[in-house]
């Protein structure tokens, strides 16, 4: 087999999980008699003079991370050299050549890039950086919201963690006879919310996708006949005239009908936790179908789990399969998006359950 230089970076927001891929991307490139390197702190490690580089075949590395939470790599500072900065600086272009340049001078043949659908869709925008070779992409986000995968990397453990601190909540809920309204993260994507809502069995579950009505959910939980429980709210939900945090509006209207209640914010611990067997797994099964598809020189595609099949697919594909939005942070960019379809079995399964998932007609 050819001797390969391949270079690993995450980039986005961090999950449990990158640390599993890196490992196991690394063995394999052990077993290839490869070389590897990890590029720290994303795009703006990759920018520096030299580029900020790490020897990942350390044991001790492998040893100690593998199933921790963040990446060994780092995925970069708040306010550095980035696409964001250099978009917002008008200085896109200068930003990018660089990018090209610091890959050029380590003299790699490829990068697996670990990324969410923001990173995914800047790559395939901005795909000359990465022309002087071979470019595998491997989705990873809490979110879930990169079309044509079934599953991203983080996104199991995120919903363990969200399982946990519920199960948590709900003993004391009960304790005060009131009810804990619980804000996930998800962006705009609510199947973050709904995956750990059927999980718990959450008496509401409110995600973006799905207009809910406020005088029904508080007539669901009057008609419970319990005087504690859960809802979970996503982060994407929005009321009419209402500002602020989602869960604080649904507190609101429940202070309105007398219901006690507090709120709750997960927030990060989302992206924390051991990496869950199922993250390992796809973690695993990622990492190895990137580096086949390095060994039959593709570039510019992404791993992607579909019906229990590992394979790729190529940028131009996931970008055209996802719905397009607007990037809140650089004009002119757009960014490819999934999200809780309207047949999603889960939603059946939510509604058949007597979960309170909005106006969603049976
Ligand atoms: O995209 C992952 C995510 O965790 C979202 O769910 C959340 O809205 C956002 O990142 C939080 O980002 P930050 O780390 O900048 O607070």
């Amino acid at each position: 087999m050819a001797y390969k230089k391949i270079g690993i970076m995450t980039t986005g927001g961090d999950c449990s999980g990158l640390n599993t891929a890196i490992q196991r991307i690394v063995d394999g490139c052990i077993q290839r008699k490869w070389a590897v390197i990890g590029i720290q702190d994303g795009t703006d490690g990759l920018c520096c003079t030299p580029a900020k580089t790490v020897n990942l075949t350390d044991e001790n590395f492998r040893f100690v991370s593998s199933h921790l939470a963040g990446s060994i790599l780092s995925n970069g500072h708040a306010g550095a050299e980035n696409f964001i900065s250099a978009a917002h600086a008008g200085k896109l272009n200068a930003f990018n050549k660089k990018l090209k340049k610091s890959l050029k001078e380590l003299k790699l043949d490829a990068l697996i890039l670990i990324g969410g659908n923001g990173s995914l869709s800047l790559a395939h925008t901005y795909r000359e950086i990465y022309s002087d070779l071979s470019l595998v992409c491997i989705p990873k986000t809490i979110d879930m919201d990169v079309p044509l995968t079934d599953k991203t990397i983080g996104f199991d453990t995120a919903v363990q963690q969200l399982v946990s601190y519920c199960d948590q909540l709900l003993l004391t809920a009960r304790s005060h006879h009131r009810w804990f309204i619980v804000q996930t993260m998800g962006r705009d994507c609510g199947k973050l919310a709904l995956n750990a809502g059927v999980a718990i069995a959450a008496d509401a579950i409110l995600i973006p996708e799905i207009k809910f009505d406020t005088n029904n959910l508080i007539k669901h939980i009057k008609q419970s006949h319990r005087d504690y429980g859960i809802i979970l709210v996503s982060e994407g939900i929005s009321i009419r005239g209402h500002s602020g945090k989602p869960a604080d509006m649904i507190s609101r209207a429940l202070n309105t009908a007398n219901i006690p209640n507090r709120t709750a914010f997960p927030e990060h611990i989302q992206r924390a936790g051991d990496t869950v067997a199922t993250d390992r797994i796809l973690a695993a099964g990622f990492a190895d179908t990137a580096l086949k598809a390095i060994e039959n020189n593709e570039t510019y595609v992404m791993t992607v789990l579909q019906n229990g099949e590992y394979k790729t697919v190529s940028l131009n594909d996931f970008f055209a399969a996802g719905k397009h939005e607007k990037d809140p942070h650089i004009i002119g960019m757009q960014t490819s998006n999934s999200y809780v379809e309207s047949d999603d079995t889960l939603l059946h399964i939510a509604t058949d359950s007597g979960i309170y998932i909005g106006e969603k007609k049976k």
